[in-house]
């Protein structure tokens, strides 16, 4: 291949990225001509303005703590499950107007690569080990069917939820291709509507881009917040106006109680007119790294706990809550015209931000490299960098046991956020949903067990239970079917019927 009739030697030159050519000579054809289609569609101008920008940003907000510049969200923008009881009711009806009249569409951000937990395929596919073995893709969309048939029988109107997915370079065909094979798992597949997020290289401290292996840039997808120039440059806004959606629920993919579309929290968000919504668990242990919704310079942000004292991580307010508590889920409603504006206005303002990783490369003399301790920077945009920029924002407080298990590492002893955690804490949930709708459950010794759900964090081990999200979206509907009955775990209610598995000898 001639190199220099395509211009790209000059390219690289003037850009500093010679080195990416330096394997040129030992490459195949196909290597070589892969390898000239991802240089030709770099804007190297572009990518090294953005490593400028994010390096300046990262060392400057390293030298100064927030502390000084933060107030805690005032009460009046906040809703709470908890403290807010009375209200709930009308939030949900609120939001199943909306869904009922197809104003509301998800969207999943499953563009991660998963690094954590370890497995070569989109972690939406995990199977967490529940007794049906669904995914996080199958459950999240039982729900979003469920909750269409609860708005469409209250309001007796035919309604959609459009889902919309945000997937990677590396993620996009196999989870085309994994819900094609499952008949997207019961929802019009016109209404599922895949895009694809931007990648950006990894890049050494001194801006040269990481090679892979000889003849392949080393990749990484440009965070969750490259949600929004996907959303405008895929012209996904086009369609969502085209579908008349008002109202959009981000979320992760990882969170296996994930409430996709939650109509009380879309409801409680219309009701306030937000533009811009951020569901929060509370913080309760001052040193846990989660980021905390807060006012900076009297602008919403999400303050991550390394940018904060332990002094001010520890402050207390009256009620004897830590002062900055409202932990982010990443779970946010967006208006359709907030986000309309924040891909066309605002998203080209949002600084990428810098991630040390130990990223593998080739050395000088092609051999690949696993390094042990941080040598090069990935480039980020976050989800929630967009608060700031919201005319109305509004915060909602649900509670962590209910509505947060994220699945972020692989099983270990004692691990955080695994598969075990995952499954035990929606099974602990659905336990909760049974003893609520007055059912209970017997031991191996034909005992009642006290009806105390065993948990709060999914680390004990809980009664196996498991109900479909076809039956069931937030535990409404159980009485009939579980009211003064005694069941044997491990208890198992989808839409065939009741199953309790090991009585039968399942
Ligand atoms: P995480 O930051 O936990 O990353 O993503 P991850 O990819 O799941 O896992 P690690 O860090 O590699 O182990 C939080 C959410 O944001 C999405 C993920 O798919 C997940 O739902 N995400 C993350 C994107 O959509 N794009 C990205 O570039 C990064």
């Amino acid at each position: 291949m001639d190199l220099s009739a395509s211009g790209l030697t000059q390219r690289l030159a003037e850009a500093g990225q010679s080195h990416l050519l330096q394997f040129w000579g030992e490459l195949s054809p196909e290597e070589q001509a892969d390898l000239t289609h991802d240089l030709q569609g770099m804007d190297f101008k572009e990518i090294s303005g953005f490593f400028k920008n994010a390096m300046e940003t990262s060392s400057s907000s390293k030298q100064e703590k927030m502390d000084a510049r933060m107030e805690p969200v005032p009460r009046e923008v906040l809703g709470s499950v908890t403290r807010d009881r009375e209200c709930l009711k009308d939030w949900e009806l609120a939001g199943l107007q909306c869904i009922s009249q197809s104003k509301v569409a998800v969207l999943l951000l499953a563009g991660g690569q998963g690094t954590r937990l370890g497995v070569s395929y989109p972690k939406g596919m995990y199977d967490v080990g529940l007794p049906s073995h669904k995914t996080l893709f199958q459950i999240q969309a039982e729900r979003i069917l469920k909750l269409q048939q609860l708005a469409e029988q209250k309001h007796k109107i035919k309604c959609h939820i459009p889902w919309y997915i945000m997937t990677s370079g590396r993620t996009m065909e196999s989870t085309k291709e994994f819900f094609s094979r499952h008949n997207c798992f019961g929802l019009d597949k016109n209404n599922i509507i895949f895009f694809q997020q931007g990648m950006l290289p990894a890049m050494d401290y001194n801006g040269k881009i990481i090679l892979e292996n000889r003849g392949k840039l080393s990749m990484a997808p440009d965070g969750n917040g490259g949600l929004y120039r996907a959303l405008g440059n895929q012209g996904i806004m086009d369609d969502m106006e085209r579908r008349g959606i008002e109202f959009i629920h981000v979320y992760c993919v990882d969170n296996i109680l994930v409430k996709v579309a939650d109509p009380a929290f879309v409801g409680f968000c219309v009701e306030k007119g937000a533009d811009c919504g951020a569901k929060v668990v509370e913080k309760t242990n001052p040193t846990e790294a989660v980021g905390v919704v807060c006012k900076v310079d009297g602008h919403y942000q999400v303050v991550e706990y390394s940018e904060i004292t332990l002094a001010t991580a520890e402050k207390r307010s009256a009620d004897g809550r830590l002062m900055f508590n409202a932990g982010n889920v990443a779970n946010h409603f967006f208006s359709f015209s907030f986000l309309r504006d924040v891909v066309q206005k605002y998203e080209p303002k949002l600084q990428h931000h810098v991630a040390q990783k130990k990223i593998p490369y080739v050395d000088a003399q092609g051999q690949l490299i696993t390094p042990d301790k941080p040598n090069g920077i990935k480039m980020e945009k976050f989800v929630f960098d967009i608060f700031q920029f919201a005319k109305k924002f509004v915060v909602y407080e649900v509670l962590r046991e209910d509505e947060f298990s994220p699945l972020k590492n692989a099983d270990s002893q004692d691990g955080k956020d695994t598969p075990t955690t995952a499954r035990h804490a929606l099974m602990s949930l659905h336990h909760r949903w049974v003893l609520n709708a007055g059912g209970h459950f017997i031991d191996e010794n034909g005992r009642r067990v006290p009806a105390i759900p065993s948990l709060k964090d999914g680390t004990d081990l809980p009664i196996k239970c498991e109900i479909s999200p076809l039956v069931s979206y937030g535990g409404e509907g159980l009485e009939e079917l579980v009211k003064e009955r005694e069941f044997h775990p491990t208890l198992m209610i989808d839409k065939q019927g009741i199953h309790e598995l090991v009585k039968n000898g399942v």
